[in-house]
């Protein structure tokens, strides 16, 4: 479990997280949302400690990463894998190369060991033969999932992901999605996504925060989304007139499904 405990952070005079708190729960895939701007990838940049932050704290499972000694640090990191936006891949190397870099950086088994980890990985995201391809020879969804590869390679127990649908079609983004699920669960990580993506949403939604201008707006799963009453969150989520009918069908269907169960339980 992830804690943020009134996290501060700004950029000189701009406030950006004013006052943030929010936990993020271990085994479940955990999502940010809010609309451009709204910070979510500085708060992940501050979760992961690639910035510091400005109050508050955060916790890791009870450990106060904020304040610990530098090598403690190392070694929380050492657990945390993240997917950047746009994938960050090195074009240079070929795919099994990019996956290798971490296990070449931090650890410690022999080249045959850290071979079959390698190839283990792209057989869990399904591009064992693309190994020897250069990510320029791959496709968007391709490169997604290799840097999902390169992400879980050492381990990690916490897993970041920053918007990983961003330009891909609706359907690749929903196989993406499923394998971050079916990686959270099978090892039981804590994962955060930031996203925009409604299917993310409302398939992988198990616990959600809502950002609005750097301060938490809502928080709850993807169920509640469709009863609530929070105005900026319904803005946000049901844009067009096409989603708010959806949300009222789904909700009827919801009450009458409810109302079904009750007359069956009866009778
Ligand atoms: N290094 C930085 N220096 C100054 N301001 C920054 C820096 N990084 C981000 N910001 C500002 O912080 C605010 C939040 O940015 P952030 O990237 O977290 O938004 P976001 O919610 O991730 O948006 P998007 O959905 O477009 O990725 C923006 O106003 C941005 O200009
Ligand atoms: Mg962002």
């Amino acid at each position: 479990m992830i804690e943020l405990v009134n996290i501060k952070k700004g950029f000189g005079e701009k406030v950006i997280l004013p006052d943030v708190s929010a936990v993020m729960e271990t085994g479940k895939v955990n999502l940010i949302i809010g609309s451009s701007g709204s910070g979510k990838t500085v708060m992940m940049k501050c979760m992961v400690g690639l910035m510091e932050i400005d109050g508050g704290k955060i916790l890791y499972d009870g450990q106060d990463f904020t304040n610990m000694p530098e090598q403690d640090r190392k070694n929380i990191r050492r657990q945390i894998g993240m997917l950047f936006q746009g994938s960050a891949l090195f074009d240079s190397m070929t795919v099994e190369q990019n996956v290798m870099f971490p296990l070449d950086m931090f650890s410690t088994g022999t080249l045959k060991e850290k071979k079959a980890r390698v190839m283990e990985c792209l057989e869990r995201v399904q591009l064992k033969d693309a190994a020897k391809k250069f990510p320029a020879e791959i496709s968007g969804g391709m490169k997604k999932r290799v840097g999902i590869a390169r992400a879980i390679v050492l381990n990690p127990k916490y897993l970041f992901c920053d918007e990983p649908n961003s330009g891909l079609d609706p359907q690749t983004s929903l196989l993406i999605d499923k394998l971050i699920k079916e990686i959270t669960h099978e090892f039981n990580m804590t994962t955060v996504i930031n996203t925009h993506d409604m299917n993310t949403v409302m398939e992988s939604g198990d616990h959600i925060v809502y950002m609005y201008q750097g301060k938490k707006q809502w928080e709850g799963s993807n169920k509640d989304i469709i009863f609530s009453k929070d105005e900026k969150l319904n803005d946000f989520i049901f844009a067009s007139d096409f989603l708010r009918d959806a949300k009222e069908m789904r909700q009827m269907e919801m009450f009458q499904e409810k109302d079904w169960r009750n007359k069956l339980k009866k009778s």
